[in-house]
Parts: C-alpha cells; structure tokens; sequence
C-alpha cells in the first residue's frame, strides 16, 4: 500500500488536521446524499412531485460535493474513506426513518440534515483558517451550496 507522495504541500500537522476535518465533511456529505435519495424515493403526498424533484438537485450538488472533498483529501496524500460502513460508524446526520414520509415531513427531515451538514462544515472552516485555505475556500463553497438548498428546501415550511 502506498501511503507517502513524495511532494507534499502541506507540512505534516496541517496536513493530517487537514485530512481529519475533510474526511469528517466527506462522511456527512456521502450520507446526506443518501438520506437525500431515500427521501426521494420515499415521498408521498400533496406537493410529492415538486419536493421528488427538487430532492435530485439537492443530491447533485451533495455528490459532486463528497466528490471534490474526497479529491481534496487525495490530493494532500492520504486516501479519502467512503465505503459504508465508515459512513455508517462517523457520519453526525441523524438516521432517515423508515417508510413513507409525507412531504412536509420529508421538507421537515431534509431540511434539518442540510443544517446539521452546514454546521458541521460551518466549524471545519474554522478550523481549517489555520491550517490549509485551500482546502477553507472547498469547503466555504460547498457550504454556499447547500445553504442555498437549505433556503429552497425549508421555505416550503411557510
Ligand atoms: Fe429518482
């Protein structure tokens, strides 16, 4: 196994508080687009075809997100981590309850994982002030995503 690059950019300690905190961000993100399709699929109800839909673009920007994040990681020399059960073990986004959800429920539960997704990321920027602003300006991004989801989602509340 092949774990040292010989060209690092960052110094050793950045390096693997960089990694930690990315690698927390990347877990919350690939579970946050599977509780995003689970909610998709599991919709019913009055507005089910408009909450359907938007969930997908939700998953989209979730994905491509997890993406760059887990690049990220590679890209500072360790391997990023996203098999399941390390999802299952380290994600901080609360389970998706089983079954059918009617969508201001499904509004209701998506929303709330989007906000714990941003807080998380929110205190990884923090951290990363210090360590690599590189990887702060990655994360600023995707948080600007999703908090613009988060709007789009929980302005069906009203
Ligand atoms: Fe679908």
């Amino acid at each position: 196994m092949k774990t040292v690059m010989a060209r690092q950019v960052l110094d050793h300690k950045d390096k693997l508080s960089t990694v930690k905190v990315l690698q927390a961000s990347l877990v919350d993100l690939i579970d946050l687009a599977l509780q995003g399709k689970q909610a998709h699929w599991n919709v019913v109800g009055p507005n089910f075809r408009s909450v359907h839909l938007q969930l997908d673009e939700v998953i989209a920007d979730t994905r491509s997100a997890s993406d760059e994040v887990a690049e990220r990681i590679a890209t500072l020399g360790t391997a990023a981590n996203g098999r399941a059960n390390g999802v299952a073990t380290a994600s901080r986004l609360t389970a998706y309850p089983d079954g059918f959800q009617t969508a201001p429920e499904t509004v209701h539960l998506v929303a709330d994982r989007l906000a714990t997704t941003i807080q998380a990321l929110r205190e990884a920027i923090e951290h990363l002030e210090s360590t690599d602003p590189v990887s702060q300006d990655l994360l600023i991004s995707v948080a600007a995503r999703l908090e613009k989801h988060l709007w789009m989602v929980q302005a069906q509340e009203a």
